[in-house]
Order: structure tokens, then sequence, then C-alpha cells
């Protein structure tokens, strides 16, 4: 089995957004938001956190990678797709699904501040706690969580598992064999 427990369930994980964004809704009332998905993991948290924003918003993605298929940072980041958008004088939200090492995040600020945004703001779902990384302000929190390898609603394991509605935490011992992957998708029930 590839899911050792669940750590935050699906319906969790929608009652935390919609609070989100709600006050997305509330601190952007009248302004010109552009919501900025980091693909890949992000691509599910955007889809359901825009639709808790009661506002015309506008959407976007950006693909970096940081990770390169394990399940630890290299501290390397890549631009592999940028923004079809220009963001200069716009109202910027960058969307993550995890913010770990914070490497990813430190080059996107950098990268995006040097565009001119109006607002530059950061919505996160999940928050790895002690974790030595620099200090961002993040303005929508999702969860804080241990310092463990997570998989599900957006994260992945070697490109898999992204589909999984739950957050789980993975199972050491299944790093290196792919059996019984039926069986994590069933803790969903
Ligand atoms: P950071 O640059 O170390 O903060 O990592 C950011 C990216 O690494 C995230 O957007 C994820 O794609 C990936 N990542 C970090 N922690 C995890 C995890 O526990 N599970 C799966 N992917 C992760
Ligand atoms: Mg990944």
């Amino acid at each position: 089995m590839k899911v050792a427990r669940v750590l935050i369930t699906a319906e969790e994980i929608q009652a935390k957004l919609a609070e989100m964004g709600a006050e997305i809704t509330r601190d952007y009332e009248g302004r010109d938001l552009l919501m900025i998905g980091i693909l890949k993991g992000a691509f599910v948290v955007l889809a359901d956190l825009a639709r808790h924003v009661q506002l015309p918003v506008e959407t976007d993605f950006m693909a970096v990678s940081s990770y390169h298929g394990g399940t630890h940072s290299s501290g390397v980041v890549r631009i592999l797709k940028d923004l079809d958008s220009e963001i200069e004088g716009r109202d910027v939200l960058i969307v993550e699904d995890i913010i770990d090492t914070g490497h990813t995040l430190k080059y996107l600020l950098r990268t995006l501040a040097v565009r001119k945004p109006a607002t530059l703001s950061l919505a996160a779902l999940l928050i790895k706690d002690d974790v030595e990384r620099p200090h961002f302000d993040i303005q929508y929190e999702g969860f804080h969580i241990p310092n463990e390898f997570v998989i599900g609603y957006g994260l992945d394991y070697e490109e898999k598992y992204r589909n999984l509605p739950y957050i789980g935490v993975m199972d050491a011992d299944s790093t290196t064999s792919s059996t019984d992957v039926q069986e994590g998708f069933r803790l969903a029930d």
C-alpha cells in the first residue's frame, strides 16, 4: 500500500478552501485579481479555491520544477512554462500546493516581482513545519503539517497520486515498490 495514513480528508480540505476563498473574496473586492497556479501540483487546489472566490478572477499557470522525481528537493528551480499573461500593474495571487524548503517560492517571488505587479500575495494549502527556510509572508494559509512526504490532492510521488482526493502520508516502505496502488485509492471511501 502506498498511503500509510490519511492526514487531511477531502471534506477538511474543502472546508478550509471555503474559508480561504471567503477571505480572498473580501480582500480583492473591486480589484483585478489574477490567480496563478504553480504546476503541476497546484492544478487541483487552484481549481477548487478559485470556485470559492466570488469575484470575476482570471487564472494563469506557471510550471516550474524543483524536485526531480524523488522525495528530496534539489534546490535547482527551472521555469518549464511561463505565464501567458503580463502581470505589470495587476493584483497577483500565487497559489501553491505546498511549501517545503521554500526554494520554489523564493525563486518565483523574485522572478515575478521583477515584472512589477501592483500586489503580489501568496496562498498555500500546505506548509511543512520544522523545515528551515527563508521567511515568507503567506497571506492565505491552509494547513501546517509535519515534515513528512505527502501525496494526493495535486501532490505526486513520481508523477502519480495527484488525483487522490485527500492528503495522505506515503508509506516509507513502498517507495521502492509500486504494488497495491488500488489500496490507497480505496482509503478515500
Ligand atoms: P519547495 O521548493 O521545497 O518548497 O517545494 C515545493 C514543491 O516541491 C511543491 O510545489 C511540490 O511540488 C514539491 N513537494 C514538496 N514537498 C512535497 C511532498 O511532501 N510531497 C510531494 N511533493 C512535494
Ligand atoms: Mg512534485
